[in-house]
């Protein structure tokens, strides 16, 4: 059986000021009657296909994590606590330790992303099962979602040739390019987006790490060794965790590896990462605007206007994003989405 993990640490920061640090967007309602985490965890729920899952998270989202997963009545093999944020290479690694030690060497973990909006049908299933099978004979795999839009918030995947298992092999990786490279390789096709859910071999997986990025690996296995548990929690060793480098599993495994493979996947999936994200995947009046809540629009086009706090009103403007959440409300331009998270680290050393 597959092992879930799912990474819930993230603190998307780009959502503010709906998401936040005490609760950010993947344990808040955005579409749905379930938060993201919870979505998530119901798609690896199928006990015929998946071990329970296990989580990682930050040691502040500790109680979020129980809590949603207890509402669904789901049970969890572990939740594994970071001391410090240090983003997701040292997470997927320290994981993968804790994985093998449990389920053995030989596991095929699934590595997914809790911020993620999918319909999962059968053409999903069908996709996570040749992904398996693929990851089983060694490969590193991730899934490939066609491009619609030069993003610069994504990975990009050069797809190669096919394998026998229909995946397809990876000839290169490229993490968040700038918007001249994105637009270069959408142009020239052969591309795809980087869905951000992995299948890993846990053993090869950690000899790529080990490989490309000893640091993390030294770190992940020092924070698992020494870790503490009590019944729920893991608590993964401050000191040896802290000393990882603060690294996305794209830039420290992906980019560099050459046994990565690509299951193509056609199931619906978006990244809630941005609110020019949000926008897209909303429902659009005949102006292209997205509202929710009170909001009244007035001579308003292509634009994203969400409050959870009084009455917003618009004139005159054209693809910008408005929300209003309980205490604060940020304005800016749809197309300046990617930035919020800059604009939030501002806000915070400004304090
Ligand atoms: N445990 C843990 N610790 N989880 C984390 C951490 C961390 O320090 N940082 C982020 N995460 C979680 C987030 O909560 C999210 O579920 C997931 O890891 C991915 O992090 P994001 O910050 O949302 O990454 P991204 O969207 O910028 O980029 C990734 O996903 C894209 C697709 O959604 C990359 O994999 C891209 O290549 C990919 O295209
Ligand atoms: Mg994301």
């Amino acid at each position: 059986k597959i092992v879930p993990v799912i990474m819930a640490g993230g603190k998307g920061t780009r959502l503010w000021p709906l998401s936040r640090a005490a609760a950010p967007k993947q344990f808040i309602q955005f579409v749905g009657d379930t938060t993201l985490f919870q979505a998530t965890l119901s798609r690896v729920s199928d006990m015929t296909l998946y071990e329970a899952p296990i989580v990682i998270t930050n040691e502040d989202f500790r109680f979020l994590v129980a809590e949603q997963a207890r509402e669904l009545g789901i049970t969890l093999s572990g939740i594994l606590l970071e001391p410090v944020a240090r983003n997701t290479a040292p997470a997927v690694a320290a994981a993968a330790v804790f994985v093998a030690e449990r389920f053995g060497d030989d596991a095929v973990m699934q590595v997914l992303a809790s911020d993620h909006e999918i319909t999962a049908d059968p053409v999903y299933f069908a996709a996570i099962q040749t992904a398996r099978d693929t990851a089983r004979s060694g490969k590193l795999v991730t899934f490939g979602i066609t491009p619609t839009e030069p993003a610069t918030g994504y990975g990009y995947i050069e797809i190669g040739d096919a394998l026998e298992t229909g995946a397809h092999a990876v000839k290169r990786f490229v993490e968040k390019p700038a918007l001249a490279d994105a637009q270069t390789m959408l142009a020239s096709g052969g591309f795809a987006w980087n869905s951000g859910i992995f299948m890993f071999p846990v053993k090869q997986l950690l000899a790529e790490v080990k490989n490309l990025s000893s640091e993390v690996e030294q770190a992940a296995r020092a924070a698992v060794a020494k870790a503490a548990g009590d019944l729920d929690f893991i608590r993964l060793d401050a000191e040896a965790f802290s000393a990882s480098p603060d690294i996305s599993i794209d830039y420290a495994v992906m980019e560099k590896t050459s046994n990565a493979a690509v299951v193509p996947a056609s199931f619906a999936w978006s990244d809630l990462g941005s609110w020019d994200a949000v926008w897209k995947l909303g429902y659009r009046d005949d102006a292209g605007n997205v509202t929710s809540g009170n909001a009244t629009l007035i001579n308003t086009k292509n634009s994203l206007v969400m409050s959870r706090h009084g009455h917003l009103a618009v004139q005159g403007l054209e693809g910008v994003a408005v929300i209003a959440s309980e205490d604060a409300v940020y304005v800016g331009r749809l197309d300046d989405s990617q930035n919020v998270g800059k604009l939030v680290k501002h806000l915070a050393s400004a304090k």
